[in-house]
Formats: structure tokens, C-alpha cells, sequence
């Protein structure tokens, strides 16, 4: 009885409502380690001296005492790593500090070095050859600072004048500073509801910059509390260098950016865990991604169909509904690849169990959803009903949940009722959980369910008082407290499902799965999207810059809810969800989904004019998959972003995120203005590079370096493809891309002033790991020839067995105009 009346409190409690809840969700002054440590200023006494002339440690790790007039001891741990990388911990004498797992791909390759000191400094330098161009400077202080060369550039400091290690019974927060000497604008720590470029906190205008994972509704632009994933990575940048920082922590977090003269500055205030900092050396946008990647990972490739377009609803509550969805998108000539499933096909929220009423014939709706070439994909969270008639609850109850100091199971709210948590640290509770995914355990589940949805997994328990998650102080895998591993709980759910996934199908399709919280590494296991966004006008540019983010920290495949996920504006207006829709097709993850209180917006409910722009959208869309497949394949090679902000390739233009680069050579920049009737175009680059306007289809070029104010209507916003580009599309339109397979492409060569193009194009199965595997891959560079109007083509694979290739018309656009060539069915192979 009192369970019940529990429950009801908590059901009302989060019914959402406009604007995010500062109540629930506490700024810094509200969290005590950040009050204090925010105005912190150390005395003499307090600074820290690093012990130059007692270097120690091995060939490999070098170890610098520090002390402080307090007698307070700690060991400063510098490692010296390939790839332009330095690693730097700050370790306590008599207390370990937890060390999170799992988070970096492999152990980070150390190169041996040698040093030099004298009286006041001590300087690190790798001996391997190929990374020797740059060096380490640790100066004794107090406070002693560390400073990080690529040859005589000095980029990054390390700074000590604010640095703490605190201990009492409950908390453990460390504070620590970072200077990028030269940048002119900050970027990262990802995921937050700003613009690119990182705000000016530290003058006390704003809160510092939160990285709590949390389940936040209604969430507002340009505030600085944490949302659904945290990367607590920070690219500094300024015309010449780029460098950056990767702090290896999983607990909350608070960092205050500030802008002063030419250089910026991070300081971080940590909840708790280890100071483990990577220092990226960069020297530009490209390398410092890959010095970042390198350490964390890059996904493997997606199934075609991930790049597709998929169609969702909290919820589709009947499997009559579910299958009148994909009906009626044949019917009205929309393409999809994936219909999904929110929590109404379960049973009441027990996951891995069909809803016995509304989804009676799950294996009938499975055959006739892939009869179409469609897929499913359906929720599963990691909390677990409290049920001792539920398999998935029983057989985790004694050893596989996150349990209190006690021993007792933690259990709170949500979704289902009483739950408790899936312990994911713990390997065997991972593999547990990762083993429901099988086909013999998720009861009536076919291949046709393609990938799996991972949701509420900050992790989100419906206690306000814990700011909507688990209490810090219960305990994973028997001893880590929550506090050390909170921003990585959903990673470790993907990590758990992935495998789960791998070990379902024999390894021999990509996983699928999609999360709502992330930490750093999770592009490894799955893709993301920006969670409960609203139905208005500025969320549609948010999610540019929300993406943009993610693509530079690693995590490509990343889109919003569209047309927004919150409230009922988009039925009402139509403009909204048709411009929406002409943005998103250029965001690497695309679906439709909207909140269960909101009008039905299916792309077919719209007015016949507005179904027409949705329509040609989406047609867009699936004609550029072929880029987004090779831009993909060449990410997985370098760890480049697949949408790029401006100051990527053209360092100077730091702060534009209305403009999106699809790789090198497509440029969007949607409208995103409500009533618009122009907008302003940005070209970047110099003349004589050119750019050709596309979606006018009057192939009009313009020359790089200029602003353009160009007319637009409904019918579609603006994009451009770089003279000297060749673009391979397929333009046959199709339902799906399971029709689009063995389709011939079209190649769109667009030439520079010099009459040049040339593009990559990369083509395998589109599902298991053989271009892994065996190399079995097609990726070809192809160069325009002027005097016959073909392409050289150079095969850049190894082993092509069984890939085909078929081209079927060269599109040629130079400055003075257009023309076509028919190629019949050319096979590259
Ligand atoms: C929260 C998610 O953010 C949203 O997309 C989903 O529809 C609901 N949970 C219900 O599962």
C-alpha cells in the first residue's frame, strides 16, 4: 500500500513541464565542492613545489614528488605516449583514488625518454624517433606548473595555483588549472545545449559548465547544466595551433572556462577519482581529433540502413499501429528504413518482454515489417522491474544489481514501478544482461529487430532529491561507489549490449544501438542522439552545434528528434517541421520521433504541400547516403568527423554553427529562421576555389571567400558542393535502402577553376565485419579527365571479392555550365 501511494507521488513529480527544472537540477552553488572550490584561492603555504631533482619512477612512467608547506605530499606521474600524447596524473600519498575502467581502447602506447634538469626544472623528451619533436617542462614553483611543447611552441600549461586534493568521509574533489596559451576560442565537453565555441564562465556571468549525465526535460539553450552525456575533452584553438585536453574521470564535474588576452583557460572542479589527464599536442583541428581518437576509439562501420531514415513515437502502442506506420509510409511515397519501438511493446516496461495485449503477434509484426525491407529497433533501459515473476529481474536479484553498502539491492522508481539497476561494472552482471539480447532468451525476437535502444541510462531514477539519478554513495561490482563511475553508467549498459549483440548474431552483422547517455569511448559501442529537444525554432540550429560537437570528440553518428520531441507546435506549423526536416538530412543519425502527448506528425499527416518539401527531403537524404558511407569508412581510418564545423578546414572562422561541412566538399546551411525569405551564405576558402549551389538545381558557382544573401522558399534550403569535388550519389529513388543495393550511382563532378575533381568512394556488404575481417572492401579515388570527360579511377583496396560497382551517368558542373554522360551500367569491377 504505501509502495503504491510511493509510486504515485513520484508519477506526478515528473510530468514534464516548460523549461528545465533548476529545483531538481542544482547549479554550483548548490553542490558543495563546487561553492567551495570555485572561489578557492590558495596561500603560500597551500602551493604545491614540484621536487625537479628527485625524478623518479621507471624508463617508461616518470614520477616528480610535490609538496606544500602544509606537509602535504603528492606524486606528479608523467608518461610520455606516441601520437603527440602525454599523460598526467596527480596521485595522493596514502589514499588511492578509483581509476575507471574500460574507457580507453587499449593501453595508450609509452615511448621511453630521456630528461634533463637543473635547479628549478626538469624536461622530458621521447626518445623514439618518429615523436621526438616535442618535450615536457615540469618547473618546480610553487606553485609548479607543467608546460607541453611541439617543438618550440609551447600550447598547454598545466597550472597548480588552485590545485586541491580533498578528503573526508563522504568526498574527495580535486581541483586543477589548464592554460591553452595561444587560443582564441575553447570547444568540447560535450553534451551541452550551447554554441561551439565554449561560453566565458569564469568571470562569474555564468554557472561553471556542468558534466553530470542527467535525464533532463524541456532542457534550455545556453545553459550551462550538464545533459544526457559527458566528454570531458577541451580543443583550444586559434588560427595557428590547435591543442587540447582529455581529463580520464567519470565523476561529476564543474569547469570554469575564461578568455583572457590571447589565451584561454580551464579550470576544473572534480567530485571525485583520479586526475588523469591526457594532454593532445595537436598541432591542427585534424590531428588533435585523431590524438583524442586514438586514445578512445572509433566506431566500426554502421549498417547502410543506419544512415537511413527511421521513424519512431513514444509510442507506437499496438502492433496494428506499428504496421500501419510503414504501410502508410509505402503509401505516400516517404523512404524509411526502421521503424521503432518506444516502451509501449513491452510488457509494462519489462523489457525483453512483449506487451501481451497490444503486441499479441510480435513474430507476425516482424515478417511484415521486414517484408517491406524495414527494420525494428526497440527500447530496452537498464533499469529492471522489481518482480519476482519477471526471468529478466530473477535471475539478476542476488548478484547482478547496484546494491546499498549493506548488501541490499538499491531500489528506486521508474518506468516500471519499483526497479533496481543493472550493475554493468560488474562483468558477469554485464554479460548477464548483455546475454538477454539472444534469440532464445528475448522471446519472439527475430532479426528483424536490428538494433537495440538504450535509454534512461544517466542512469535516470525518479528521485528529485538525487537530482533524477542513483544515490552517489551505493555501490557497483561490491566496492565502487557511484559517485567514481556516474558519467559512464550508460556506456557501460552500451558496452554490456554490444556484446550482447555481437554474441546474438555470431559476430556477423554490426551492432546497432543507440544511446542517450554517453561518456567518452561510447562511438565504440553505439550512436546518440540529443534527447527530449522542443518543437521550436531554435532547437533546429542547436542541434547543429550539439552534433558538430559530438563529431569532433569522436561520436559521429549523432542527430535530434525531429521535429522536436516536446510539444504540439509542429502540427500546427508546418514551416517549422518542413525546414526541420531539410536540416536534419544532413546530420549523420536521422529520425522522426516525438513525445506521447504530442499530434501524430508521421511525414504523411501533413498537408499535401508540406508532405511534398518532407517528401523531396527525405529523397535527398537517401540520394547522399553513398557520401555519408564513404565519409564513414574514412573516420574509421582517421577518426575525422563526418560533419565538420567551419574552423575544421579553415582555421580562421572560429564561431560559425548555422554552417555544416559534410566531409570536404558539401556545404549546408539550412534555413533555420522562421518566415525566412533569404539568408546569409558564408563560402569559405579563397579565390579561385568555387562552390556550386545545388538545391536551386541551377548549379550556379560562386566563388569561395564571399558571403551570399541568396532568395529561398519552402520548397527547400540551401546547400552547396565544392568545385573540385566528385560526389557519388545514388539518385534512383527507392523505399529503402535494402532496394537501394544494387543500385548504379551517379558521380557529380564538380570542377574547380582548373578544370580538376577528384573524390573517394567506398562500397562493401553494408552489414557484417568482412571489410574488417578480410579487407573485402571496394574503395576507389576517382580523378576527372578533361580531354575524354571520364574518371581515372584508382582502386586504393586490398581484396574486392563479390563488390560491385556500377556507374550510370557523369553529371559535369563547371562554371559555364552543365553536361551529362550516360554511362550504361559501367562495372568499376
Ligand atoms: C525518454 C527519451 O528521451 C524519449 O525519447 C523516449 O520517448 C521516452 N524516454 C520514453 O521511452
Amino acid at each position: 500500500m504505501i509502495r503504491f501511494w510511493v509510486l504515485v507521488v513520484f508519477l506526478v513529480s515528473t510530468v514534464y513541464g516548460e523549461g528545465a527544472d533548476h529545483e531538481t537540477f542544482k547549479n554550483c552553488s548548490r553542490i558543495e565542492f563546487c561553492t567551495t572550490l570555485r572561489g578557492l584561492t590558495l596561500e603560500d603555504d597551500e602551493q604545491f613545489t614540484a621536487d625537479v631533482k628527485n625524478v623518479g619512477g621507471t624508463n617508461r612512467v616518470a614520477t616528480i614528488p610535490l609538496s606544500n608547506g602544509n606537509k602535504e605530499s603528492l606524486t606528479l606521474e608523467l608518461t610520455l605516449l606516441a601520437s603527440h600524447t602525454i599523460r598526467l596524473k596527480v596521485l595522493e600519498i596514502n589514499h588511492t583514488r578509483y581509476e575507471i575502467p574500460y574507457v580507453l581502447n587499449g593501453e595508450p602506447e609509452a615511448a621511453n625518454f630521456s630528461v634533463k634538469t637543473d635547479d628549478t626544472s626538469a624536461t622530458f623528451t621521447p626518445d623514439a624517433n618518429d615523436y621526438n619533436d616535442y618535450h615536457v617542462v615540469v618547473k618546480s614553483g610553487p606553485p609548479f606548473t607543467v608546460e607541453f611543447y611541439y617543438g618550440d611552441n609551447q600550447e598547454v600549461v598545466f597550472t597548480s595555483e588552485r590545485l586541491v586534493m580533498r578528503n573526508s568521509e563522504t568526498s574527495h574533489p580535486f581541483t586543477f588549472g589548464v592554460t591553452f596559451l595561444s587560443a582564441q576560442m575553447l570547444y568540447g565537453l560535450s553534451h551541452h545545449a550551447f554554441n561551439l565555441g565554449l561560453p566565458e564562465t569564469a568571470d562569474g556571468s555564468m554557472d561553471p559548465i556542468r558534466l553530470r549525465n542527467a535525464d533532463i526535460s524541456y532542457y534550455e539553450i545556453n545553459d550551462t547544466l550538464g545533459l544526457y552525456g559527458s566528454v570531458p575533452v577541451i580543443y583550444g584553438h586559434s588560427v595557428n595551433w590547435t591543442s587540447g585536453v582529455f581529463l580520464h574521470n567519470a565523476a561529476e564535474q564543474w569547469i570554469d572556462i575564461g578568455y583572457e588576452d590571447d589565451k584561454a583557460s580551464a579550470y576544473f572542479m572534480v567530485e571525485s577519482a583520479t586526475l588523469d589527464l591526457f594532454v593532445l599536442l595537436g598541432p591542427n583541428p585534424k590531428s588533435v581529433v585523431r590524438q583524442y581518437t586514438t586514445l578512445t576509439g572509433v566506431a566500426h562501420m554502421p549498417q547502410i540502413w543506419v544512415l537511413g531514415y527511421h521513424q519512431c513515437r513514444w509510442s507506437y502502442w499496438t502492433q496494428e499501429d506499428a504496421k500501419s506506420v510503414v504501410a502508410n509510409m509505402d503509401k505516400y511515397d516517404f523512404p524509411m528504413d526502421v521503424l521503432w519501438l518506444d516502451d509501449g511493446h513491452s510488457n509494462k516496461n519489462r523489457y525483453f518482454e512483449w506487451n501481451p495485449e497490444n503486441y499479441s503477434d510480435p513474430i507476425e509484426m516482424q515478417q511484415n515489417i521486414s517484408s517491406t525491407g524495414r527494420r525494428i529497433v526497440t527500447i530496452l533501459d537498464p533499469h529492471i522491474k522489481v518482480a519476482d515473476d519477471y526471468a529478466v529481474y530473477t535471475g539478476a536479484k542476488e548478484k547482478y544489481f547496484v546494491k546499498w553498502a549493506n548488501g541490499s539491492n538499491f531500489e528506486g522508481i521508474c518506468w516500471p514501478g519499483l526497479a533496481s539497476w543493472i550493475d554493468f561494472l560488474n562483468e558477469e552482471a554485464s554479460d548477464y544482461y548483455g546475454s538477454w539480447y539472444r534469440y532464445d532468451r528475448f522471446n519472439k525476437s527475430t532479426p528483424t529487430l536490428a538494433g537495440a535502444w538504450n535509454d534512461m541510462n544517466e542512469p535516470s531514477v525518479f528521485d528529485n532529491n538525487l537530482e533524477k539519478t542513483l544515490p552517489f554513495e551505493v555501490l557497483h561490482n561490491g566496492t565502487v561507489e557511484h559517485r567514481n563511475i556516474h558519467n559512464m553508467y550508460g556506456f557501460l549498459q552500451t558496452r554490456s549490449t554490444h556484446k550482447g549483440l555481437l554474441i546474438r548474431d555470431n559476430s556477423t552483422v554490426r551492432p546497432f544501438i543507440l544511446t542517450r547517455s554517453h561518456f567518452a569511448g561510447s562511438q565504440r559501442y553505439a550512436v546518440m542522439w540529443t534527447g527530449d529537444n522542443t518543437a521550436e525554432w531554435p532547437y533546429i540550429r542547436l542541434s547543429y552545434s550539439e552534433c558538430l560537437t559530438a563529431n569532433l570528440l569522436g561520436m559521429v553518428i549523432c542527430g535530434a528528434d525531429v521535429a522536436g520531441f516536446f510539444d504540439n507546435r509542429t502540427s500546427a506549423d508546418e514551416e517549422l517541421s518542413q525546414r526541420w526536416y531539410q536540416a536534419a538530412i544532413w546530420l549523420p543519425f536521422f529520425r522522426g520521433h516525438s513525445e506521447k502527448t504530442t499530434a501524430r506528425r508521421e511525414p504523411y499527416l501533413f498537408s499535401e504541400d508540406a508532405q511534398v518539401v518532407i517528401r523531396n527531403a527525405l529523397k535527398l537524404r537517401y540520394k547522399h547516403i553513398p557520401v555519408f558511407y564513404t565519409l564513414f569508412f574514412e573516420y574509421t581510418l582517421t577518426g575525422e568527423p563526418i560533419i565538420r564545423p567551419f574552423f575544421y578546414h579553415y582555421p580562421s572562422m572560429l564561431t560559425y554553427d548555422d554552417h555544416l561541412l559534410l566531409g570536404t566538399d558539401i556545404l549546408a546551411r539550412p534555413v533555420f529562421e522562421e518566415s525566412a525569405t533569404k539568408v546569409t551564405v558564408t563560402l569559405p576558402g579563397e579565390e579561385p576555389a568555387l562552390w556550386y549551389r545545388v538545391d536551386d538545381e541551377s548549379w550556379t558557382s560562386y566563388s569561395a571567400g564571399t558571403e551570399l544573401e541568396i532568395d529561398v522558399d519552402i520548397s527547400a534550403s540551401p546547400f552547396f558542393y565544392r568545385g573540385g569535388s566528385i560526389i557519388s550519389r545514388k539518385d534512383r529513388e527507392k523505399g529503402s535502402t535494402t532496394d537501394m543495393v544494387d543500385d548504379p550511382f551517379t558521380v557529380y563532378v564538380n570542377l574547380d577553376a582548373d578544370s580538376a575533381a577528384s573524390g573517394t568512394l567506398y562500397v562493401d556488404d553494408y552489414y557484417s565485419f568482412d571489410y574488417q575481417n578480410y579487407d573485402n572492401f571496394l574503395y576507389i579515388l576517382m580523378k576527372y579527365i578533361p580531354e575524354s570527360h571520364g574518371l581515372d579511377i584508382t582502386d586504393l583496396s586490398v581484396n574486392s571479392t563479390g563488390i560491385n560497382l556500377l556507374f550510370q551517368r557523369i553529371v559535369i558542373n563547371s562554371p559555364t555550365g552543365k553536361s551529362f554522360y550516360h554511362i550504361r551500367h559501367r562495372k568499376c569491377r
